[in-house]
């Protein structure tokens, strides 16, 4: 690992309302650039204060094009859809949702006891050829999400491979890397990345030195940013003697395919948008 990855650029999460009205950090927004293919969008959903009474969610909307993945860490989501399916995305569980033509869901947060909510929403491209896929659901629940722990490191594998344990989430078009990792203080995280693989942290915890390149310098990021990094072999975060750090860690190889984002649409050209909103109109977007 003689490349490290060093910082391009540290990103302030954007404040955005969703849904009904739900309050989000979103720090990757879908954009026909498509700066961070293969990933294409990540929200932050953070609600600690219980006088707001119930929160507002995201009712009955479309997919097509993508997967979306759902990582709760406090509270739960029940989510019901198209398909049939319906359930609770609890405090440690991960929904990994492959809209592929067609799917309509509903998603709506609960506090925990406490009356927090807290998860995250990453949105992670489909290649062409299977953007008109059958949809479906990998659901996973906390209890087989594999963590390892090592130097200090908590390790939590929601898909990717740390040390030759293997995510529960599988055959995912992009196949990327989806890391919690959890890091005490003076503690050191590295991991190999191929060249050519879109990097990024999301950093919700804490601060740490990220970046560290060959001569063991990296720069302070704290939470709550979003880390893109320069190409490399390799990626390392130091924790300083003050802080530990929380963060997400993604990293995949991207389709270098053109994109066209319309809202919960993510297609290759124009007509295919056209097409999902004709499909919509017509009531022939879910397939059956
Ligand atoms: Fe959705």
């Amino acid at each position: 690992m003689s490349n490290p990855r060093t910082i391009k650029q540290v990103i302030e999460p954007n404040q955005v309302i969703e849904g009904a009205g739900v309050l989000l950090r979103r720090s990757i927004s879908p954009n026909r650039e498509n700066l961070f293919d293969p990933f294409l969008l990540f929200d932050h959903f953070a609600f600690n204060d219980p006088i707001q009474g119930p929160i507002a969610g995201f009712p009955m909307h479309p997919h097509r094009g993508i997967e979306t993945v759902t990582y709760m860490l406090e509270g739960s989501v029940h989510h019901r859809d198209s398909l049939g399916n319906s359930g609770l995305i609890g405090s440690g569980d991960v929904q990994w949702m492959t809209s592929g033509s067609g799917i309509m869901h509903e998603e709506m947060p609960r506090r925990s006891e406490q009356g927090n909510v807290f998860g995250f929403q990453l949105w992670v491209n489909l290649p062409a050829d299977l953007k008109m896929s059958q949809p479906r659901y990998q659901e996973v629940t906390a209890e087989t999400i594999p963590m390892v722990e090592k130097d200090s490191a908590k390790i939590r594998i929601v898909a990717g491979e740390v040390d030759a344990v293997n995510g529960p989430v599988t055959e995912i078009a992009a196949n990327p890397v989806y890391l919690d990792v959890e890091l005490d203080l003076g503690a050191s995280f590295s991991y190999p990345i191929p060249f050519g693989h879109t990097t990024v942290a999301y950093v919700f915890e804490g601060e740490a030195d990220f970046g560290v390149n060959a001569e063991n310098r990296g720069q302070l990021v704290n939470a709550v940013h979003l880390i893109e990094f320069n190409d490399g072999d390799s990626l390392q975060v130091n924790t300083t003697p003050d802080s530990g750090v929380r963060f997400m860690l993604m990293a995949g190889a991207p389709f270098k395919e053109p994109i066209v984002p319309y809202g919960p649409f993510v297609m290759n050209t124009p007509e295919e948008i056209q097409q999902a909103l004709v499909d919509l109109r017509n009531g022939t977007f879910v397939k059956t």
